[in-house]
């Protein structure tokens, strides 16, 4: 079996086109273990100039661009937003959907986050699926029951089938920002969980869907968490603004 590893740089609201060209420069031949993609991740102003630069800079092609939210509708009057289509124009090909920052400051329900799904698998991007639980919801173990309630609706909107085209990120949301990173056991239990969830409506889906660990990741956490039989990759935030610790962070995934 083959699974690729992703690397995501989730720059939130940070960076500016100083970082894009750092980091253009800093990714020019780093090496990448086998079946290893990078994904950057800059605020919507930023996908364009990043696109050309990676080009221009002869990136890897193993280095993609992926914006960090997209609309679920096609087009129209929807002031501020910004479509699957813009996005395919610009040659990105990726789209984080259903961040916690995203569920919980702009009240994104898990029934809007399956629409977005749906309309970034229609368009042939490849939505990076962002779950899970709260401090509270953990210490009261309903950490199943909330990933469960986050999964479910997408799979019932897109179908089991699709998920192949999917890429899910388990972020603890009590480890975002926060530097209290889940421990590698509890990172890949819960991992474990979410791909035997899968596997409950597709073994052969389940067994290749790339779930990627977010949460506190840096370049000091990052091979033990990658080495998780379950973990393949990462969603990196923070550490993801810091070019050289980024590159560790990148080198030290691996397919599997
Ligand atoms: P940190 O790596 O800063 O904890 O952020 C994780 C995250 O939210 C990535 O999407």
């Amino acid at each position: 079996m083959t699974r690729r590893a992703i690397v995501a740089a989730n720059w939130k609201m940070n960076g500016d086109l100083a970082l894009v060209n750092t980091m253009v420069s800093s990714l020019t031949n780093i090496e990448l273990q086998d079946n290893v993609n990078v994904v950057i991740c800059p605020s919507s102003p930023y996908l364009s100039e990043l696109v050309v630069k990676a080009r221009a800079g002869n990136l890897s092609a193993a280095i993609q661009v992926g914006a960090q939210n997209v609309s679920e509708h096609e087009s129209g009057a929807f002031t501020g937003e910004v479509s699957t289509q813009m996005l395919k124009e610009l040659s990105v090909e990726f789209v984080i959907i259903g961040h916690s920052e995203r569920r919980s400051y702009y009240h994104e329900t898990s029934t809007q986050v399956a629409h977005k799904v749906n309309a970034v698998l229609k368009s042939g991007l490849t939505p990076i699926l962002c779950i899970g639980e709260s401090e509270a919801e953990r210490a009261t173990e309903q950490t199943e029951t909330v990933l469960a309630s986050q999964l479910q609706p997408v799979i019932d909107e897109v179908g089991i089938e699709k998920f192949i085209d999917v890429v899910i990120a388990y972020e603890p949301v009590w480890a975002i920002g926060t530097g209290k990173t889940a421990s590698s056991k509890m990172a890949q239990e819960t991992h474990q969980f979410i791909r035997q969830f899968l596997a409950q409506a597709n073994e052969n889906v389940a067994a290749k869907v790339p779930l990627l660990y977010g949460g506190s990741v840096k370049a000091s956490n990052c091979e033990e968490l990658f080495a998780q039989p379950d973990i393949d990759g990462g969603l990196i935030g923070g550490a993801s603004l810091h070019a050289e610790q980024f590159k560790v962070i990148c080198s030290a995934a691996k397919g599997k």
